[in-house]
């Protein structure tokens, strides 16, 4: 896939690894990244944003003994509209280790990592991903205010917005603003990340990796407000909160976050009989009948998509 002026497309790398321990023992025999946010498995939300950014192409990485559940969930990516495959994480080294791992996939071209744990909604959503997906070279990261910003990586802007420094998980953050876990690079993160050195955690850090980008001058952010909701999946606490967000607004409005055969689908990704196709292989299920009810829709409205 090739973008209009010859430069590949953005592929994404989507990393459901980690022990999730701090979940334990709902993640004992399952992958917190598939553990369910309300009434989808927790990934659908990060996988959701990277096709808001028009990605198509994703590699999935899982630790070897999850990855026959995530092919189960996902498959090869046809019902989404996408083309997925996998690579396994046989050791939990950090999150940069997801760029080592996918650098062969990358084929040379920019690439999106998105953390698999990430719940992230709201208005203009799809403009903003679709912008940082955009990106050829250099680096950019979405950074969302919070009130426990110690427990992220945390930016400091100048008053212009641009980065001043980065800290990862500092006890004494010097602002609100944290690092949400999608990140866009251009192709020359994969020799970056390949002279990383494991941090005092023995783990290849993110946040070392966007720091070089940031003494390079080549680091840039988007700044969320009000308007949009990163939701914390770590702990029993935020998980349920999550769930309850979620439920809340589909209750309300009657529409899903994060579906992505809808998404798929307004995007033109999927035809309406794929789509007839999927709600029916669903049948009998909630979630069936919403896909099917969006082909009735269609007449009388149109939510499309950014
Ligand atoms: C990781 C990163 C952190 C980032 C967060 C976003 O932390 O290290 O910089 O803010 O993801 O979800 P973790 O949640 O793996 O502790």
């Amino acid at each position: 896939m090739t973008s209009h002026i010859g430069v590949p497309a953005m592929k994404g790398i989507l990393l459901a690894g980690g022990t999730g321990s701090r979940l334990y023992p709902a993640t004992a025999a399952v992958s917190k990244q598939l553990l369910p946010v309300y009434d989808k498995p927790m990934i659908y939300y990060a996988l959701s944003c990277l096709m808001l950014g028009r990605i198509r192409e994703i590699l999935v990485i899982t630790r070897p003994h999850d990855r026959p559940a995530f092919e189960r969930l996902l498959g090869d990516g046809s019902r989404f509209g996408l083309r997925l495959v996998y690579a396994e994480q046989s050791r939990p080294e950090g999150i940069a280790q997801a760029l080592t791992i996918g650098e062969s996939f990358a084929g040379g071209g920019p690439v999106a990592l998105a953390l698999g744990d990430n719940v992230l909604y709201g208005a203009g959503l799809s403009g903003q991903l679709r912008n940082a997906a955009s990106l050829r070279r250099g680096a950019h990261v979405l950074l969302y205010p919070v009130a426990n910003a110690q427990d992220f990586g945390v930016a400091e802007l100048d008053p212009q917005g641009r980065i001043t420094a980065l800290a990862e998980k500092p006890k004494r953050p010097r602002s609100n603003l944290a690092v949400t876990g999608f990140y866009f690079y251009g192709p020359e993160v994969f020799e970056m990340a390949r002279g990383l050195k494991p941090s005092s955690r023995g783990e290849l850090e993110i946040t070392d990796l966007n720091r070089l980008f940031l003494a390079e001058g080549r680091l840039s952010a988007t700044q969320f407000g009000r308007g949009v909701a990163w939701l914390d999946t770590g702990t029993p606490e935020g998980l349920h909160e999550a769930a309850a967000f979620v439920r809340a607004i589909e209750q309300r409005q009657g529409l899903k976050i994060s579906c992505p055969e809808e998404i798929a689908w307004r995007l033109g990704w999927l035809e309406d009989a794929q789509l007839a196709e999927q709600a029916e292989a669903l049948d009998g299920t909630a979630y069936g009948t919403y896909l099917a009810g969006l082909l009735g829709e269609r007449a009388i409205r149109t939510h499309v998509v950014g």
